[in-house]
């Protein structure tokens, strides 16, 4: 009998109806006792407002509209999810499970992630002795489910030994398998499967759904503080709402340094400072003064590296001087990446920044 914990847990996770007593925090004691013991108070909020079904997703709602009318029709095709992550492929198939099975889906879905072993044993064993025997009490066509979730961790021998069992059991068993990168997914299980590509969320689906677990938590959050939220989630929605539990257990309001302070991220007024003073000052005071900030606010050089290349695409630049820029950017970043020591790519920055500085100079000179 296949393991079925993760589909167990990963459904059973996602109520929607939240009580009253569970909102907001610094309630009445009464209140806040009874939430305490809610269970569903204690899961962090991603799982919480895990969508639960197809509709209560936000976001591509292409995808949500084709695999429907797959389901409608009966005619479900082997699945390839992938895209960054909290971009809503787990949630999708999961919500996808329970409007087909409804109450049997835990019979009928076998889920597999990248923190259960997914060697070449398993595909032999676990899941074929799952999609081998036939769902008999089933009235969506009669086939069963095996998610992959997190493929791309799957060994490239397992994956090959995965497209004869989907070939073989296709009557059955739908596959869905689900990764971020598709390109360490075989070709042929590429070829398998229907493939949907989840972008990341537009900024304002982030914000609609970031509303909803505002209103729903009686989070007190400013409109900066929202901005703040939404910049930072760059589309995905897990970093946002993670995001906003850690800041909302730390302060009683949300504004945008809170936010930055949460996430470490340095806040855009100390980037302000630290790029105007690479510009104007001379090399060693600017030094002193960009590493004394980036000791006391106890900042990554990357963050700040991160931070100035969103600076500079709000700022006019001669154009000669901002590929430069951009260029010596990039190449900061990927050094860091690499190990890069932190002194010596900040003496770089500093120097790139004075070279960018001389090129507009000449820019200016020239008109
Ligand atoms: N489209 C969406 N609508 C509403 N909520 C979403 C959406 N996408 C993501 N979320 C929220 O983000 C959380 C994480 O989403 P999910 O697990 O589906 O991401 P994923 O794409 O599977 O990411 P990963 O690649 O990291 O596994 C969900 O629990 C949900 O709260
Ligand atoms: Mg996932």
């Amino acid at each position: 009998m296949p393991s079925l914990d993760a589909a167990d847990t990963e459904m059973s996770d996602a109520p929607v109806s939240i009580s009253a007593a569970a909102k907001g925090k610094g309630r009445a004691p009464a209140d806040s006792e009874a939430a305490a013991a809610d269970p569903v108070d204690l899961l962090p909020w991603v799982e919480k407002y895990r969508p639960a079904t197809l509709s209560d997703l936000v976001s591509h709602k292409d995808i949500t509209a084709t695999v429907e009318r797959f389901i409608e029709a009966n005619r479900l095709p082997h699945l390839l999810f992938y895209g960054p992550p909290g971009t809503g492929k787990t949630s999708t198939i999961l919500a996808m499970a329970r409007r087909i099975y409804g109450d049997g889906f835990r019979n009928n879905v076998l889920e597999l992630n990248a923190s259960d072993d997914r060697g070449i044993e398993v595909v032999r064993e676990q899941i074929k002795s799952f999609a081998s025997t036939k769902n008999v009490f089933s009235n969506s066509g009669g086939f069963k489910l095996i998610v992959l979730d997190e493929a791309d961790a799957m060994t490239t021998a397992a994956q090959s030994a995965l497209r004869r069992v989907i070939e073989q059991y296709t009557r059955n068993v739908r596959f869905c398998i689900i990764c971020n990168y598709v390109n360490k997914i075989i070709p042929a299980i590429q070829s398998r499967c229907t493939r949907f590509r989840f972008n990341p969320l537009e900024l304002d689906q982030v914000e609609d759904r970031l509303n909803h677990v505002i209103d729903h938590e009686g989070c007190n959050v400013t409109q900066d503080g929202k901005e703040a939220l939404i910049k930072l989630s760059k589309g995905d929605m897990r970093r946002a709402l993670n995001v906003l539990q850690a800041c909302h257990a730390a302060y009683d309001r949300i504004d945008e340094s809170a936010v930055y302070n949460c996430t470490g991220n340095p806040h855009p007024s100390d980037i302000e400072d630290i790029v105007n003073s690479m510009m104007n000052d001379d090399f060693s005071t600017s030094y002193n003064r960009v590493s004394a900030l980036k000791t006391s606010k106890g900042m990554a050089l990357a963050d700040m590296v991160n931070g100035i290349y969103d600076f500079l695409m709000t700022v006019k630049l001669p154009a000669q001087s901002r590929i430069y820029l951009l260029d010596q950017l990039g190449q900061i970043e990927h050094r860091l990446s690499t190990g890069g020591s932190e002194r010596i790519q900040l003496s770089a920055l500093l120097g790139a920044t004075k070279i960018a500085v001389q090129l507009s100079e000449k820019d200016a000179a020239k008109k």
